[in-house]
């Protein structure tokens, strides 16, 4: 991967320098992480490992420049303003999930099992598949081509204008909650959900987010994280750079595989975001933006977020909200199964 193509150096170290400089002021304004108030900061070591180019890079990409709107920097191309506009009531859940260009066989079994619209009853549901560019195809146009095919079909494709990598995560959820503010602005809640995983929308509306109550305006859930240190080795994927992170332990967040928040909370996550020290890792960053707003993610007992992964069961698996990791092949042949429903299971 050619990471500098296009950046002069000035531009990438002036944007490591902006970067690094931003981290330092807003760690300086915030105060401790730590409920208990006690300080956190983690001292600069003498071993303070040299970034890598990549986040040289990412980091003079990134955070959007503040007077424009992220939709005139990345662009909508394939999209559905209308999707949420619904004749008789307003959506009350969003799907947005994060899939890749290349991705359609998952999207494929994603559409016919956890994605279908209508699998929980009396709620209206919008499922749509967000992405951005592909990294992999040079000449672009055959898989554009399949790409535009699959929309026809479905309509449910968003693309967003930028190249569609791991360490552009934190991008692709932001702009997942600008077509949210854009596109959905009634809809009650808002889930952004990876393609690897088995979900079930029947427990989330009707156990976690209580479909006949009242929104709750502050409320997200998942599998929550609390006091993780962030990982200084550079060979993990979650390999987190001193100069984009420097305090001992990330506040309370919910892992990436999949979360739901409110309307309202996202919209305050998104507006705060720009003020919020850019890291890559999209889950951490929303938990520095929840961090910032004072705001604590609810926990969801018993536990019903699994990262970890299950063997399926459909008793067991009746009983979550979301399986983590879960392969789209697994997913159509259990799927069947599962909507016997769990009237033979035993209560517990
Ligand atoms: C979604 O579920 C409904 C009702 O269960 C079914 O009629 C429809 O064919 C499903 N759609 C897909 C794409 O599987
Ligand atoms: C993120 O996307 C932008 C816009 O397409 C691209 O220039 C940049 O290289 C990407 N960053 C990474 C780290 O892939
Ligand atoms: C079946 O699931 C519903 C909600 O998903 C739950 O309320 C009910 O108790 C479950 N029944 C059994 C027998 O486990």
């Amino acid at each position: 991967m050619r990471l500098i193509r296009g950046n002069s150096v000035l531009e990438v170290l002036l944007g490591a320098t902006c970067g690094g400089l931003l981290v330092l002021l807003v760690g300086w304004s915030r105060g401790a992480w730590m409920p208990s108030g006690k300080p956190t900061y983690s001292p600069r070591t003498e071993d303070t490992p040299t970034s890598t180019l990549e986040t040289f890079t990412w980091q003079a990409r990134f955070p959007l420049s503040l007077d424009r709107e992220p939709t005139q920097v990345f662009p909508f191309l394939l999209n559905h303003p209308d999707k949420c506009k619904v004749s008789r009531g307003v959506p009350f859940l969003l799907m947005l999930v994060m899939t890749q260009p290349q991705d359609q066989v998952v999207r494929d079994a994603i559409r016919y099992t956890w994605g279908n619209e209508t699998t929980a009853p009396r709620v209206i549901i919008r499922r749509l598949f967000l992405m951005g560019l592909s990294p992999f195809s040079s000449s672009s146009s055959s898989s554009s081509h399949h790409l535009l095919e699959e929309d026809e079909k479905h309509g449910d494709l968003l693309q967003v204008g930028f190249l569609d990598t791991y360490h552009n995560q934190t991008l692709k959820t932001l702009m997942g909650l600008q077509w949210m503010a854009q596109y959905c602005p009634t809809t009650h809640y808002v889930l952004k959900v990876n393609g690897n995983v088995f979900l079930n929308p029947r427990l989330l509306v009707q156990q976690i987010l209580k479909a006949e109550q009242q929104p709750r305006p502050d409320f997200i859930t998942g599998c929550i994280y609390r006091n993780r240190i962030p990982i200084q080795r550079q060979s993990h994927p979650w390999y987190m750079p001193l100069d984009m992170f420097s305090h001992a332990r990330y506040p309370p967040y919910c892992c990436s595989p999949g979360y739901v928040l409110s309307r309202p909370l996202a919209l305050k996550v998104l507006s705060i975001a720009r003020r919020v020290p850019a890291v890559h890792l999209e889950d951490v960053f929303v938990g520095l933006c929840l961090h910032q707003l004072g705001v604590e993610p609810t926990p969801s007992t018993p536990i019903t977020f699994l990262m970890f992964g299950r063997l399926y069961n459909r008793c067991d698996f009746h009983g979550f909200a979301l399986v983590h990791p879960f392969k789209h092949q697994e997913l159509i042949q259990v799927w069947p199964d599962f909507q016997k429903g769990n009237t033979t299971c035993p209560l517990e």
